[in-house]
């Protein structure tokens, strides 16, 4: 655990990062009960079926909520208004998000006409059709599904927005404005048995929700002390989704330092926070190889949830149980645990476009491997500015045959996904990793690495096994 502890130096920092800083949680309560350990607490809000957009946990817009079909009221198509090849690009890039009860924490609905006529969120001096020209476009924040608007798509939308934005009678056929939920994604979804659950709740830990204030970028921090007894690990795990409307992230790390049981807070990650799980919109359950297992730590563990609220669109009733539920296993023969690529030297300078920082993890580094690494998923962190992110294997070291394991390009903030690698890409002693971060500089600022949201980072946290193998000292490779 020594090298795990080790590792987590630099990866503190990173994660850290998105939480900003702040007094500890101060909690005093620690009667964490259900939340903090087992099964499906939250089971019946969590997910599958259908409902991992969170319509039942909301009871308040029961009658709206998730379907843009129920707003038009007459049964016109949602859309109505809107040209029909724009709300198809609509539906299948941004309704996953812009529902009529906005989602996973975006702003606004973007579906009918008025949506794209009213004061956007966040500059009531332009209308919000602007702004999505805008953030489509390459130059500001990208958006879309899956980070990825094609270019035939994009254009649609800009060259609507370019020619005013105008209101169509066209009857086209609705398309489905409230696309299903992935019915494999949830604990329900999981082929084993959920042990140990990880959910943001009220102060003190007990089952009731946290109620989230309506706020931007909210960063709050729910700790837990180990339910475990002895060394343990992970077999799967599955997000557990509860009010979609406001949830952006969340990611759980472990640390030696303890925590208050049942604690709430602003967070204040201790240095040797272990990044373990994550997930984003998009994000699905993640289930380990046979015979290797995640580590996950033992009694002398204590564990953070760091969620990233997003209550930009209002919500006053938004109240929230998401986390996530594990299967638990005793060690199994093969132990897996995450590395970090990427740098921590960044500097991007004013108004920079396609900035591109490099990190290298070489083969000096690699060659301290007693044999191959087998590398399971890639989970690329950048903030804000970050637009795409790459991490390249180069066989035998610099000069050698090239293997790209991830392109996440573009990369989303709004979007931050694990990248699963089935099967495995195994990494050799003596290869080289070359992690590179693509930057958009649109702060008006010179911009360096850092902890704080208006840093950033450039980091590919990668899972492999196994992971006992590698000296600690390798385990942040970030040159
Ligand atoms: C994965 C969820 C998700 C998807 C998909 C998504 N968005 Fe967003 N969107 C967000 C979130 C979260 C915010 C608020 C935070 C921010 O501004 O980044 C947002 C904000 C916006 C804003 C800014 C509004 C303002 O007032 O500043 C615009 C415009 C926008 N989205 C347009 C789009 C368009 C157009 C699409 C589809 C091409 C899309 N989004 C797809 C999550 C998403």
């Amino acid at each position: 655990m020594q090298m795990w502890g080790y590792a987590s130096l630099g990866l503190v920092a990173l994660l850290a990062a998105c939480g900003g800083k702040g007094s500890s949680a101060n909690d005093t309560d620690d009667g964490c009960t259900t939340n903090c350990s087992p099964t499906g607490a939250n089971g019946d809000d969590s997910g599958d079926g259908g409902d991992t957009v969170g319509a039942e946990s909301d009871a308040d817009d029961g009658a709206t909520e998730g379907d843009p079909d129920d707003g038009s009221g007459d049964g016109t198509p949602s859309a109505a208004g809107i040209p029909c090849d724009v709300a198809e690009v609509l539906a299948a890039n941004c309704w996953s998000c812009h529902a009529q009860t906005p989602q996973f924490g975006a702003s606004m609905p973007l579906t009918t006409f008025d949506d794209f006529q009213v004061p956007a969120p966040s500059d009531a001096t332009r209308p919000v059709h602007e702004l999505v020209a805008q953030r489509v476009t390459s130059d500001a924040m990208p958006m879309s599904a899956d980070g990825s608007l094609s270019e035939p798509d994009r254009a649609t939308l800009v060259d609507w927005v370019a020619g005013g934005a105008l209101e169509s009678d066209a009857q086209c056929s609705d398309p489905d404005p409230d696309p299903d939920p992935d019915p494999g994604v949830g604990p329900d979804a999981l082929p084993c048995e959920v042990t140990q659950t990880f959910t943001a709740h009220a102060n003190g830990g007990a089952d009731d929700p946290f109620d989230v204030p309506l706020v931007d970028n909210l960063y709050q921090c729910f700790t837990f002390s180990s339910p475990l007894e002895t060394e343990t690990h992970i077999s799967a795990w599955a997000p557990i989704v509860d009010d979609a409307r406001v949830l952006h992230h969340w990611i759980l790390y472990k640390t030696s330092e303890p925590q208050v049981d049942g604690g709430v807070g602003p967070c204040n990650m201790p240095g040797d926070a272990a990044f373990i799980a994550g997930w984003a919109p998009g994000g699905e359950n993640f289930l380990m190889p046979d015979g290797v297992g995640l580590e996950f730590g033992g009694p002398s563990d204590s564990y953070i949830l760091q969620i990233h609220y997003n209550n930009t669109a209002g919500y006053n009733d938004a109240a929230d149980n998401s986390g996530v539920a594990f299967c638990t296993t005793p060690p199994k023969q093969e132990t897996a645990g995450v590395l970090w690529l990427g740098t921590e030297d960044i500097s991007i300078p004013v108004d920079a476009v396609g900035h591109e920082e490099t990190g290298v993890c070489p083969a000096q580094a690699t060659e301290l491997l007693p044999g191959p690494l087998n590398i399971i998923a890639s989970f690329p962190h950048m903030h804000q500015l970050g637009r795409a992110l790459k991490t390249e294997i180069y066989r035998g070291g610099p000069g050698g045959t090239m293997e790209t394991l991830v392109d996440a390009n573009p990369f989303s903030f709004d979007n931050q996904v694990m990248y699963p690698h089935d099967p495995p890409v195994v990494l050799n002693p003596g290869d080289e990793l070359v992690t590179q971060c693509t930057f958009d500089n649109t702060y008006g600022v010179p911009v360096n690495f850092g902890e704080d949201t208006e840093d950033e980072m450039c980091f590919n946290f990668i899972m492999a096994y196994p992971i006992q193998a590698l000296p600690p000292q390798a385990r942040v490779c970030t040159f």
